[in-house]
């Protein structure tokens, strides 16, 4: 087959070439993209007095009918040709003929690669930001539903404080809300015009590229045309905010893991989102959590692979850059088949209050509070926590003592300091802003509701 850029070949491509340079069998995903794009460039080219207007009209009607065959599957991609780009340019020239050969005037497959992630990954953001709110909204809506149980809180994963679960939950939407601000924030530095860098230096030709990027839905065009080739941060930037997004699934789904165990049996998954085991009958397992966490690793390692895929490479364009795609295309279906099941999985999720309330009983995480409790009488801090400590190393539970058993610790110990441990007592006075009384976390969660609301109008 006679290659589009074949005048300067004397030999045919061995088959092996062909086989290892080409990315069809992946790109073929930026099809729509990269008929996109070239719509907008024919106009352009139009506009700008390069093609007559029966020469756009020929090549948007051509590239229009691809379109459709493609999404009809009524079009074979072809390894031969390389990649998305060359398969499209020559069915269009098999379609509509030498007209179709002006398409690529002023313009690069160094630029139109570039163009067409770009396009891609502004389309696929902004869904990955949907489904980002739609699990903040379902987090929003199990703490709403449970906004009186009470669970420890750990540190060192050793219990701490008495909290709100609706409080820990919540801990969640932020995380998650600042994933849904990076990823907005990555869409600015996305959405700006690679075409026209053409090669790397740009072109000779007069083009307009604030015409291109105009129809396109660019918020400006790119400044270098040599940086315009040779840029792959925005996908960087892209991979690392799905990386932190996924370390936040990964720590929801350990905690998930350990908190439907047996040993705690905080939560019951629903059986819809469990899977069972070949042998053992009983079991129900938490695999969707399993795998979340597991995939994280395969997100990091796309982060991985395109940052050492990038540090040593010169400028303008190296072939190395076609390597960007699977990593990206990887990632952005792990992100979002992570965030969707998960919204449908927490909606599900069961919360077992009955468990959370015994597992503090007895637990000595009343004594933060004993220490204030010394405090408020006057007692200077350190000297109120060593008081404490030695009440916890007679017995963690608090019930096991009475009062004149406490006094001999401190004689400012009065009855009410078994109300004061109590951990409703001290999760409610816990009323500093953004701390676990029921109070702050009602008041936490409609912020989160008014600030949610109002970004998603
Ligand atoms: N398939 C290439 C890529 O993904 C497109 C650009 C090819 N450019 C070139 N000069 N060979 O990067």
């Amino acid at each position: 087959m006679q290659k589009l850029w074949g005048g300067r070949f004397a030999k045919q491509t061995d088959s092996s070439t062909e086989d290892f340079t080409a990315s069809v069998q992946f790109d073929y995903r930026l099809a729509s993209y990269d008929i996109q794009g070239s719509i907008a460039h024919a106009r352009m080219l139009k506009k700008c007095e390069i093609l007559t207007e029966r020469e756009e009209s020929l090549i948007i009607e051509g590239l229009n009918s691809i379109h459709q065959d493609i999404q009809t599957n009524n079009f074979s991609f072809d390894p031969q040709l390389e990649d998305v780009h060359m398969n499209i340019e020559h069915a269009l020239i098999q379609r509509i003929g030498e007209v179709g050969k002006k398409l690529h005037t002023a313009r690069s497959r160094n630029d139109q690669i570039t163009l067409d992630m770009r396009l891609y990954l502004r389309q696929e953001l902004k869904q990955i930001i949907t489904f980002t709110s739609s699990f903040q909204s379902a987090i929003l809506s199990i703490a709403e539903r449970n906004i009186e149980i009470i669970m420890p809180g750990h540190t060192h994963l050793q219990h701490a404080e008495p909290v709100l679960f609706a409080h820990h939950i919540m801990a969640y939407f932020w995380m998650f809300e600042r994933d849904r601000q990076r990823f907005t924030d990555c869409l600015e530095r996305i959405n700006i015009l690679p075409l026209g860098a053409c090669a790397l230096a740009g072109t000779s030709l007069p083009i307009s590229r604030e015409y291109t990027a105009n129809l396109l839905d660019f918020s400006r065009i790119t400044e270098n045309s040599i940086d315009t080739v040779s840029d792959r941060d925005y996908i960087l930037e892209f991979l690392s905010a799905a990386s932190i997004c996924m370390m936040h699934l990964s720590r929801l789904s350990e905690e998930l893991i350990l908190w439907s165990t047996h040993e705690y049996r905080w939560v019951d998954i629903d059986e819809a989102f469990c899977t069972g085991s070949s042998i053992m009958p009983q079991k129900k397992n938490p695999d969707i959590c399993e795998l979340t966490r597991g995939k994280t690793g395969r997100v990091y390692g796309n982060l991985f692979s395109l940052l050492t895929l990038m540090k040593s490479l010169p400028l303008s364009y190296n072939r190395d850059m076609q390597e960007d795609k699977e990593p990206l295309f990887d990632t952005v279906d792990t992100l979002k088949q992570c965030l969707s099941i998960y919204s449908r999985l927490i909606t599900s999720l069961k919360i077992n209050a009955e468990r959370m309330r015994l597992s503090i009983i007895g637990d000595s995480s009343w004594a933060t509070e004993m220490a204030n409790y010394l405090v408020r009488k006057g007692i200077p801090f350190r000297d109120a926590h060593h008081i404490s400590g030695r009440v916890v190393a007679a017995n963690l539970d608090i019930s096991a003592f009475t009062l004149k058993e406490l006094k001999r610790f401190s004689e400012l110990f009065e009855d009410d300091i078994f109300d004061v441990t109590k951990p409703e007592y001290g999760i409610n006075q816990k009323n500093s802003s953004g701390g676990t009384s029921s109070e702050q976390v009602k008041k936490q969660i409609k912020e989160a509701r008014n600030l949610f609301e109002a970004s998603c109008r």
